[in-house]
């Protein structure tokens, strides 16, 4: 029989950190432990009550606390998963030195993004360069996963209002780029932990950089297919360079006058992904190639998952779950 895979997940409350808990204790060919390591003023969250219910040990887990405890936590774990809030990746570091010291046989750092080259173009991708940077530096075998744009957050609004119960609410409607032609790699969040569960045990993948995603389309071929399937006439709205690269100055000029204002820090985030995905046309698997990626299509190529049009037939028949709607 084959051993059982010991799993410490960071964030395993979270969208990701969902997929991936799903996608380990669903796996049918490896069977998984999984410890969901969470901060301690989370743990009455009820889906800390719901993992455990399933079976996950849930230990809260303060990142600022002394390197003995965390690492006593982390002994006897075969594989780390950080699926940590992008805001808090700092807490790596105290998690990488654990998994270190505990001899951890491998590290899954907070990727789990769009393809985006490590500098010069979001500024929270060069956060998670230097997270890389310093496991590498500690020689801590890692496998490095980013993931295609998520469906749950790239359908438009309908004129009917149908799609609304699962779009972010409070979030204005992204425009299209260029002429809506730019190729963008997409994945099903649910689709996620299938792929990871895939990955941390192969050894191919071991100190290697992955890319997994479903289906690649423009804006374009999203908006036609949703009009097919919806019967609804979009309307598209599309924005230039010129105007992207505006707003990234007026949002980067007011985070320079007050660096605690979030809206300004939101509107960069929001611009900075849109300007790689939507106009510099980053987020491809040529281009995840180029950058050394190993390709989920290539290594998995018998793996399901499911399409767009079937996630939104799913979402239009009223079955579709948004994301962040437990907060
Ligand atoms: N490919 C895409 O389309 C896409 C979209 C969104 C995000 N991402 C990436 O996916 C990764 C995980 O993001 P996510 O959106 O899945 O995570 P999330 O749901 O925002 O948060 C994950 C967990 O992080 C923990 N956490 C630690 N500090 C926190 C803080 N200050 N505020 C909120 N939560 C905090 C929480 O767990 P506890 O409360 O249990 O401690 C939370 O449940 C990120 O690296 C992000 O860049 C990718």
């Amino acid at each position: 029989m084959a051993p059982v895979v010991k799993v410490a997940i960071v964030g395993a409350s979270g969208e990701t950190g969902q997929s991936i808990v799903n996608g380990l204790l669903g796996a049918s060919e490896t069977k998984f432990e999984v410890k969901a390591l969470t901060r301690p003023e989370s743990l009455d969250k009820p889906i800390n009550a719901e993992l455990k219910g399933r079976g996950v040990d849930v230990v809260p887990v303060n990142f600022s606390g002394p390197l003995d405890k965390l690492t006593e936590v982390l002994s006897g774990i075969d594989v780390v998963i950080s699926a940590i809030f992008f805001g808090s990746l700092g807490d790596e570091i105290p998690l990488a030195n654990a998994a270190k010291a505990a001899g951890v046989k491998r590290f899954v750092q907070s990727a789990f993004m769009v393809v985006v080259p490590p500098r010069g173009v979001v500024d929270f991708r060069e956060k998670k360069d230097e997270n890389f940077n310093y496991i590498q530096k500690m020689r801590l075998p890692y496998t490095y996963i980013d993931v295609g744009w998520w469906y749950q957050i790239t359908l438009p609004r309908l004129p009917s209002g149908r799609l609304d119960y699962l779009l972010p609410t409070g979030q204005p409607e992204q425009p299209i780029g260029l002429d809506g032609n730019v190729p963008s790699a997409l994945a099903d969040i649910r689709d996620v932990g299938r792929y990871v569960a895939k990955i941390i045990v192969d050894p191919r993948t071991l100190n290697k950089k992955v890319h997994v995603f479903n289906e690649v389309h423009t804006r374009n071929q999203v908006y036609d297919l949703l009009e097919s399937v919806s019967g609804e006439r979009l309307n598209r709205q599309y924005i230039s360079e010129a105007e992207v690269k505006e707003r990234l100055e007026k949002a980067r000029h007011a985070l320079d006058q007050n660096q605690t204002d979030g809206s300004a820090l939101a509107m960069l985030t929001v611009s900075q992904l849109f300007f790689s995905w939507g106009i510099r046309g980053d987020n491809t698997p040529e281009n995840a190639a180029y950058l050394g990626y190993m390709s989920g299509k290539d290594l998995y190529p018998d793996l399901t998952y499911t399409t767009l049009k079937d996630y939104m037939i799913e979402a239009l028949g009223g079955k579709g779950k948004g994301v962040y709607q437990r907060r």
